[in-house]
């Protein structure tokens, strides 16, 4: 079995008119893509924000559940923050890697990149060796262009059953859905 991480783009994402910002860290997310990791697998959870008093943010979260009360009062969620840890930027991330990971970037749109289907990274999952697999998910309206540049693949989108082709979902419910369809058993 291939190796997955996660990772959690604050800095570079689109605004509504497609500028290049950075958004806030909501708490919901620290915790509920923690907990989706945990239960797919997932050992890494790596949450970009290039704001540091953003990264203290998390860093507080973490050290509450991980050693303040928090971990008195349910250790369960303490076992899931465990892999969570916030870096400046994508750059950093990667750093952290002997071996350079596969990026695999999402999208709710079509970009013009190399797409992969779910069928696809699963089979590469589960039957090929190689580097870590690194899934990119955004924030905002979505990742920059510079961020989909760095990267070696697009999973396709997730598409359901809307008679209008609707399909953007909360970065929590895209990243459950994503690890259910290449890791569920
Ligand atoms: C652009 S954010 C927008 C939602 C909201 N602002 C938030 O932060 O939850 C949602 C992210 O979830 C992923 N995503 C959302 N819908 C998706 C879909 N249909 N297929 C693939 N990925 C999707 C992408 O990574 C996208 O960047």
């Amino acid at each position: 079995l291939r190796t997955v991480h996660v990772a959690l783009i604050h800095w570079p994402v689109l605004d509504r008119a497609r500028n290049e910002v950075c958004t806030n860290v909501t708490n919901f997310d620290i915790h509920d893509i923690a907990r989706a990791c945990r239960t797919y697998g997932v050992e890494k959870y790596f949450i970009v924000n290039r704001m540091k008093e953003q990264l203290m943010f998390v860093s507080r979260v973490i050290e509450h559940w991980r050693v303040g009360w928090g971990s008195k009062y349910n250790p369960m969620r303490k076992t899931a923050l465990d892999m969570v840890s916030g870096y400046e930027t994508l750059e950093d991330v990667l750093k952290q890697y002997d071996e350079k990971p596969y990026i695999v970037t999402t999208s709710a749109r079509d970009r013009g990149l190399q797409r992969h289907s779910f069928k696809d990274l699963r089979r590469e999952i589960f039957e090929t060796e190689g580097p870590p697999i690194l899934l990119v998910f955004g924030t905002g309206f979505g990742l920059s262009d510079s961020v989909f540049e760095q990267a070696q693949a697009l999973l396709d989108p997730i598409k359901g059953a809307s008679h209008d082709d609707y399909r953007h979902l909360s970065v929590r419910s895209a990243v459950s859905i994503c690890l259910d369809r290449l890791l569920g058993s």
